[in-house]
């Protein structure tokens, strides 16, 4: 069929539609294929990225979990004695007192005219350490003027208890506390 000039040809429009609307298809199949594609590969790297995470998260821990080990140790057990040498007989001198580990705690032994005794050279008030008096013929605590009997029992004072009592003996020329 020939075309006059300026004619209206209606098959090459709808030619031309057909084509419009071919390739408006193919873009937006191209767009949803690329949206899928994004999708999937955005998948992938979000897994990536987390498992990066965690492998760097445990790489760091192993490096400071034996830092953190070191710097901050568990806590030893302590053996706990019943009795123990804390010291030679000559280092309590008749009517003097002197303090001694026993179990890791400050001991005082008394020596008074021969006679031995054994307490917790702690205070019971606030903790100070306590010390023989002499002149006055018991144990004193100076932090805040607490008295003792010279076997550790509260004589006077703010304290609020005797102190801890332990036996003493002296065998071999060494002094052995024990718990009374
Ligand atoms: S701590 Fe000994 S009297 Fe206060």
């Amino acid at each position: 069929m020939q075309i006059v000039r300026g004619e209206y040809d209606r098959s090459k429009r709808l030619e031309v539609i057909g084509e419009t609307d071919a390739k408006r298809r193919e873009a937006v199949e191209s767009a949803q294929k690329t949206i899928v594609e994004d999708a999937e590969t955005g998948g992938r790297r979000n897994f990536l990225t987390y498992l990066v995470g965690a492998l760097g998260t445990l790489f760091v821990a192993t490096i400071l979990y034996p830092i953190a080990r070191y710097s901050y140790p568990p806590e030893r057990k302590k053996k706990v004695s019943n009795s123990a040498i804390v010291g030679k007989d000559g280092e309590v001198p008749p009517n003097s007192g002197k303090i001694f580990k026993f179990n890791d705690l400050p001991v005082m032994v008394l020596n008074v005219n021969g006679e031995y005794t054994a307490f917790s050279a702690k205070c019971t008030h606030l903790g100070c350490l306590v010390q023989y008096d002499a002149k006055a013929n018991n144990v004193w605590c100076a932090c805040h003027n607490a008295r003792y009997n010279n076997d550790g029992t509260k004589i006077s004072g703010p304290q609020p208890a005797d102190l801890q009592k332990y036996g003493v003996k002296v065998q071999d020329g060494n002094i052995i506390v024990f718990k009374a």
